[in-house]
């Protein structure tokens, strides 16, 4: 079968990489694709955003089915066109998309079915988003409502910040996503990444992981895309793993087919638990980056098989199986991330790298200039490991990263941290 692979990312990197692997798979195409997905794919210059683009080249070239990486193309209706188009996709319609396209219509779910999540208002103006504001006697977190590259998140320490927060919203600062505002309450505990798959109607647990998002060492600094993630989370115990599935993941799911507009992807849960539980801080609708990359190296099933069956109605049938093993990845980033990245700086060292027991390499920034390979993002590599313990796998990535000759990047040396602090009191 061919298959298109909307992305260019780490998470794109990785699903190529199992995707190549299938037995079912005769030619994989990547749009665009980056410098470490050239060796199973071709890579070609498309769009994702513009469906009548993907349509015509899933036409000339005979694909049979589209993997939809990133949420942009998801928000703007891909998957849409090929449903009307008669052509197999993985990827949620626009209408189910709104499940991380607004953030406001998410807490209307959740009011609507009952599902666990911090108190909240929406607003389309300062006036009403204050005085809200005015009547709050706990934390707040100020967000806008639309995409924002994960940066319309604004957790103030003080009023007179969550002030300013609304004001940047209405006054342009991340663009239309944040002409509508979401105030709601700051949720106390541990955040973990929880993936379920769905075809509408199934759903099944698909792995957890937890992401380190800022950009320094020991939690610091700025927010970020993700610095780093394992997998398995810790804090996901099949007695967590139940209640989540039970109370958020299936009354979403049947939440979503109930108002007509069924949701067919990959769900991905921001969860925060708490010592009451999960709660639910926020859905995307497409993998995790680089939580993707470390479920992927526990992955024993068939992804194209595991995949396909979501896009047919089969997710009910589905046989999954993982590792044992942990999973752990290291993002390399350019200097100047999460600000400007610097581009264009060459990297050395990969293959050593690679040579690492364990060691898997995924590109998510980089583009090849004959043999040099060179930093094209902000994100730009993430060195993955597999290993019996947090311990060894980090070990392992580490070892790696040191291998990787490349002035212009860094990376944080503590991921990891909270799972490898947990094993140490288990020894
Ligand atoms: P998001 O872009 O929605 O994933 O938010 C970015 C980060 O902000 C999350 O990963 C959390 O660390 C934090 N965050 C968002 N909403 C809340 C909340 N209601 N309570 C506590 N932390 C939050
Ligand atoms: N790593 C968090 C995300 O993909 O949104």
């Amino acid at each position: 079968m061919n298959v298109l692979l909307i992305g260019s990312g780490g998470r794109e990197h990785a699903l190529a990489w199992r995707l190549s692997a299938s037995p079912m798979l005769s030619k994989l195409y990547c749009a665009p694709g980056n410098g470490g997905m050239s060796q199973y794919a071709e890579c070609v210059a498309l769009n994702g955003e513009n469906a009548a683009e993907v349509l015509a080249f899933c036409r000339t070239k005979a694909v049979d089915f589209v993997v939809i990486g990133p949420e942009a193309p998801l928000v703007a209706g891909l998957a849409d066109v090929l449903t009307a188009a008669q052509i197999k996709h993985f990827g949620p319609s626009k209408a189910a998309a709104q499940l991380e396209g607004s953030k406001g219509f998410t807490k209307d779910l959740c009011r609507e079915f009952s599902i666990p999540t911090g108190a909240y208002g929406r607003f389309t103006d300062k006036a009403s988003a204050k005085a809200y504001l005015a009547k709050q006697t706990g934390r707040v977190v100020v967000k806008a409502d639309g995409l924002a590259a994960g940066k319309g998140v604004i957790i103030p320490e003080t009023r007179a910040e969550a002030e300013a927060g609304i004001d940047a919203c209405f006054d342009g600062t991340f663009g239309a996503a944040g002409a509508e505002v979401v105030i709601e309450a700051f949720l106390e505990g541990e955040e973990a990444s929880f993936f379920a798959l769905s075809d509408g109607v199934a759903v099944v647990a698909f792995g957890a992981a937890q992401d380190h998002k800022r950009v320094g060492d020991g939690d610091t600094g700025l927010n970020t895309g993700g610095m780093g993630a394992y997998s398995p989370a810790p804090v996901m115990t099949d007695a967590m793993v139940a209640r989540t599935m039970d109370e958020i993941i299936r009354p979403t799911v049947a939440g979503m087919a109930k108002r007509g507009t069924p949701f067919r992807g990959v769900l991905f849960a921001g969860l925060m638990i708490g010592t009451d539980g999960p709660r639910l801080i926020e859905y995307n609708t497409r993998f995790g980056d680089p939580e993707c990359q470390v479920l992927m190296m526990r992955l024993k099933s068939d992804l194209l098989t595991v995949l396909l069956a979501v896009a047919e109605g089969r997710v009910g049938a589905l046989d999954l199986r993982w590792s044992d093993d942990v999973a752990l990845t290291v993002v390399m980033a350019a200097n100047g991330y999460p600000g400007t990245p610097q581009k264009g700086t060459e990297i050395k060292g990969l293959e050593a790298a690679a040579t690492v027991e364990g060691v898997h390499v995924f590109h998510a920034g980089t583009v090849r200039d004959g043999d040099r390979v060179l930093a094209n993002g902000g994100r730009v590599l993430n060195v993955t490991a597999r290993g019996q313990t947090v311990k060894e796998a980090q070990a392992r990535a580490y070892a790696a990263v040191d291998k990787i000759d490349w002035p212009g990047g860094f990376c944080r040396r503590d991921i990891g941290w909270r799972a490898l602090t947990r094993e140490d009191k288990q020894v």
